[in-house]
């Protein structure tokens, strides 16, 4: 048995965040991750973080742009708590050190993103701010905090509905426990519970699945944001397409070479993600070939070298300025009900960044409103711990004996269930046809309870987490009737 401060769960942006601030002010932090460090979204992410720094900006343009985006779904504290504390937060981390682009005068470059009424979006090595910003907190942590690689969480350990631990298990087969206060869950969101994503491939919805074993309460599980532009060809993608391409003037055409965005929106190639996906998806589903025109960007591969990149070592040759594409999942706006200071519904446990719902995103995020979260609420997060006194609980692990029911479907399977059923246009009849195939594996009455993790191998582990986060999402779609941003329902003959 181990015991600590703190134990985060995850090691993206906001597991980081919380992870600096804490160890600034001398807690013990134990980070779990289920792969390497380096395996999170954050490092992958291309676009930016957008902050209300500008001359002509103010934290409310910011406030209204991201309420339009989430369809007013928003909760209006929490959004306005973020773009509030983001100037102040963002202009300490470049005081630490974080070197964000400039313009040629030492101001730092604003870029446009999708929804977004003016320029505020920050980058750092041009499409390479997740990398760059992560590389920054590995500095500014300074291995202060022991990081578990390779270690994937079973369950949380809870007495008396309190949070107390985690139980973990190690590649040699070994099982750990962990005893803490303080639970954080950061695993990030869900986007490999679909056939295309953006997401690295370790994103499976643990921190869902975990925080539903251990009778957290979840909040807007249907709201599912889907990236319109994936590099995609001969049936498979490689890799985000950042928006700002479209923000630097890219074009969305079809094989003709007509605009496919004219008419659908007043914004058109900068209108909404859910609006541009189900434009994309809906020329895709009739056998078209959606590409980016990017021949109106001069100096794309100085612009865009991460893209330029990823497109390259995939083939594609950049000189005929048209990028396949086709949209894939992106990131998840419902997730761990928590506060902006990160609560969740159970005592000791924490949510943050992605894995966490604190109603910032509405029904649709905005454009670089992700990493921003991950550093503001990670931030916020830290300060309400260090200022809070939970007393240490030696936690006690009881296995469960209940059985999954083996074999369980591949990854594969549930992918496309999520993707035909639970995807980008849906409706009822799907929704329940998905439920059905979820309950299926269900290993009693009760839901996906906790398992005997001896009967399960760790990739076996993972797929029941993808079961039962897609189980919960398939369940809340139905629930709502009405469209609202990313979750859009439509009668059954029309699909
Ligand atoms: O298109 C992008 O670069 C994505 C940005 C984001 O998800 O905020």
């Amino acid at each position: 048995m181990i015991s600590t401060d703190v134990i985060i769960i995850g090691a993206g942006i906001a597991a980081h965040s919380v992870a600096c601030r804490l160890c600034d002010n001398g807690k013990k932090v134990i980070m779990l991750t289920k792969s390497k460090k380096m395996n999170c979204n954050s490092t992958l992410a291309q676009g930016g973080i957008s902050v209300a720094l500008g001359e002509n900006d103010s934290y409310m343009s910011h406030y209204e742009d991201t309420l339009t985006a989430g369809c007013g779904l928003n909760n209006k504290e929490a959004t306005l708590t973020l773009v509030k504390t983001a100037p102040s937060v963002i202009r300490e981390f470049i005081d630490d050190g974080m070197n964000f682009d400039k313009n040629p005068d030492g101001s730092l470059s604003f870029g446009k993103e999708a929804a977004h009424k003016l320029a505020r979006v920050i980058h750092a090595g041009g499409d390479r701010t997740g990398l760059k910003v992560m590389e920054q907190l590995y500095v500014n942590l300074a291995d202060r905090a022991e990081i578990h690689e390779d270690e994937p969480v079973i369950d949380i350990i809870t007495k008396d509905g309190e949070a107390t631990g985690v139980i973990t298990r190690t590649a040699d087969g070994k099982y750990h426990t962990y005893s803490a206060p303080y639970i954080v869950l950061a695993t990030g969101g869900i986007g490999n519970l679909y056939p295309g994503t953006s997401n690295d491939s370790t994103i499976t919805g643990d921190s869902v699945a975990l925080g539903y074993r251990c009778g957290a309460e979840l909040k807007n599980l249907e709201f599912v944001q889907f990236h319109p532009t994936l590099l995609t060809f001969g049936g498979k993608n490689y890799g985000l397409i950042t928006e700002a391409v479209r923000g630097d003037g890219g074009v969305l055409i079809n094989e003709k070479g007509e605009k496919i965005m004219e008419g659908v929106h007043p914004l058109k190639d900068l209108a909404p993600r859910d609006v541009v996906s189900r434009a994309v998806y809906t020329h895709t589903l009739a056998g078209e070939q959606i590409y980016l025109d990017i021949s109106k960007i001069h100096d794309f591969k100085t612009r865009f070298p991460y893209v330029s990149e990823i497109c390259e070592t995939n083939g594609l040759d950049l000189s005929k300025n048209l990028i396949p594409v086709a949209p894939g999942a992106h990131f998840h706006m419902g997730g761990v009900k928590a506060l902006p200071t990160g609560e969740t519904t159970i005592k000791g446990l924490y949510a943050v960044g992605e894995a966490a719902c604190t109603g910032v995103h509405g029904a649709n995020r905005l454009a670089s409103n992700s990493l921003l979260e991950g550093l503001v609420f990670g931030r916020l997060t830290a300060d309400n711990i260090i200022s809070s006194n939970r007393a240490l609980k030696l936690c006690e692990y009881e296995p469960s004996s209940l059985e999954p029911k083996l074999p369980l479907p591949s990854k594969g399977s549930i992918k496309k269930v999520m993707m035909n059923c639970v995807g980008i246009i849906r409706t009822e009849s799907k929704l329940k046809k998905a439920v059905k195939f979820f309950e299926e594996y269900m290993p009693d009455e009760n839901g996906f309870g906790r398992i005997n993790p001896d009967s399960v191998s760790d990739a076996e582990l993972e797929i029941y987490n993808m079961l039962t986060t897609g189980w919960l999402i398939a369940k809340a779609a139905l629930e709502r009737k009405e469209s609202f941003g990313a979750h859009y329902i439509v009668e059954d003959e029309n699909q």
